[in-house]
């Protein structure tokens, strides 16, 4: 047999029944927040990429030339994607909401919680840079994970760029990229580490210590401006505050209260400019559940146009991982599917009759087309894909009436056709 490609996953219909919930409620919640649905290619040019999403990514990419000389990849990410459709059209009336659930392929090391090829629920405003925008868009990630039942299982990290440089400069970077690139692995490296590379950064250990602090100093969403001052008593950045205290007071007026203002924040991508934010599980066990933010400036890398812009990524791996540590990873119960079972050689052609008009009423079924015992037939219906067995014998095709069975209690009911949904 030939065996599937490293990182990549199968998926049998057991786990794809709970995905299929998984991915509706996405759309669900987007809708529920007013966007709309788009999808792109899942080839793109290289050069949509390039120079726009970081070295990082890039380096991750599965990209080839294509017959055609082109150099071409499958998109590691959905933002270029989104922002290049959005270009496109600038007559649309702005603000601009849009969702989709691309799949998308990154060469990683597989781990848990990364795979080369994921899917990932994207969601995205333009045109609009207010801080009610930044809400609406960390809301429709807290909503997401609170409709899939992980209410006070995960917290929102956050941080702002701006704040970021303002602190870095101060500190006398000598690269900034370089500098939050390392910050961006605060929680993966050593103390040793992490004082020696930003000590070459800054040039200066005394400043390298004085950001590690700040760095580990995590503390509640309302209090960034207490923080920021205790650490830099002479920096003000009160403005910049006053934007995410704003974000803030609106996503705690929606009842999301789980927001903590973290240093370490500063995202992978080298496209933001502003908000950044991932969210995590509230013990810190898994790895990001979702990351986005404010990049006022991509839009104009891409299109030529600046355009304000704000979107997160929820990938559907650590969410599998943290609903199954919950016992929430369970094929979703409110639709019923049934297996109609003949019992004899004479009932077969009644079960196919009482299976069109089921689907014809919008009840999802399937018989079984060859007749066994009555303990067989209910074993194969015991695979966890059927909710009830229909049993159809010679007593039921005389009463028009069948035997219901539901497959986790054991209990059975007379039923007529028109009382089955
Ligand atoms: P990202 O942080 O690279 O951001 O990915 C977002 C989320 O996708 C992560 O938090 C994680 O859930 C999931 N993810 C990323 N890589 C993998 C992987 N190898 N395996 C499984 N899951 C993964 C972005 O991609 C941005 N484009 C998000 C964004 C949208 N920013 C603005 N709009």
């Amino acid at each position: 047999m030939i065996e599937k490609i490293k990182g990549f996953r199968d998926f049998y219909p057991e786990d794809m029944l709970v995905r299929e919930n998984l991915f509706g409620t996405m759309r669900k919640c987007a809708r529920l927040f007013g966007f709309l649905p788009i999808d792109y290619p899942s080839l793109e040019l290289l050069d949509l990429f390039r120079t726009k999403s970081g070295d990082e990514l890039l380096s991750q990419t599965y990209s080839f030339t294509d017959k055609g000389k082109r150099e071409v990849t499958l998109i590691p990410e959905a933002t270029p994607s989104t922002v290049r459709l959005m270009g496109s059209r600038k007559d649309l009336p702005r603000p601009v909401k849009w969702y989709s659930i691309p799949k998308l392929w990154r060469y990683e090391e597989p781990q848990s919680g990364r795979t080369r090829e994921h899917s990932q629920f994207n969601a995205d405003i333009f045109g609009d840079s207010s801080p009610e925008a930044d809400a609406e868009i960390i809301g429709l990630a807290c909503e997401t994970l609170e409709s899939l039942g992980l209410k006070g299982s995960f917290e929102v990290r956050i941080n702002h760029r701006q704040i970021m440089e303002k602190i870095m400069n101060m500190l006398g970077t000598k690269d900034l990229v370089a500098g939050l690139n390392i910050i961006d692995r605060y929680r993966k490296e050593t103390r040793e580490n992490m004082l020696e590379e930003l000590t070459q950064n800054l040039g200066s250990s005394k400043n390298a210590g004085l950001l590690i602090e700040f760095l580990s100093d995590k503390s509640k969403a309302s209090e960034i401006a207490k923080t920021i001052h205790k650490h830099f008593p002479s920096l003000d950045l009160s403005e910049l505050v006053k934007g995410i205290d704003e974000t803030i007071r609106i996503l705690e007026s929606w009842g999301y209260s789980n927001l903590v203002f973290d240093p370490a924040t500063v995202r992978g991508l080298t496209y933001y400019t502003g908000i950044v934010f991932e969210g995590f599980d509230i013990n810190g066990k898994y790895r990001s559940i979702f990351g986005g933010g404010r990049y006022d400036n991509l839009t104009g890398l891409i299109s030529g146009q600046d355009m304000a812009a704000v979107g997160f990524g929820m990938g559907d791996a650590v969410l599998e991982n943290l609903l199954r540590e919950k016992e929430l990873w369970v094929i979703p119960r409110e639709r019923s599917r049934y297996l109609i079972i003949p019992m004899k050689e004479e009932t077969r052609k009644y079960a196919l009759e009482l299976a069109g008009s089921l689907r014809k009423s919008g009840v999802d079924c399937s018989t079984m087309n060859n007749v066994k015992s009555l303990s067989n037939s209910l074993k194969s219906a015991s695979s966890g894909l059927y909710t009830h067995a229909i049993i159809v014998g010679p007593k039921e095709m005389e009463t028009g009436k069948v035997t219901v069975r539901d497959l986790s209690s054991g209990n059975q009911e007379e039923k007529r056709m028109d009382e089955i949904h």
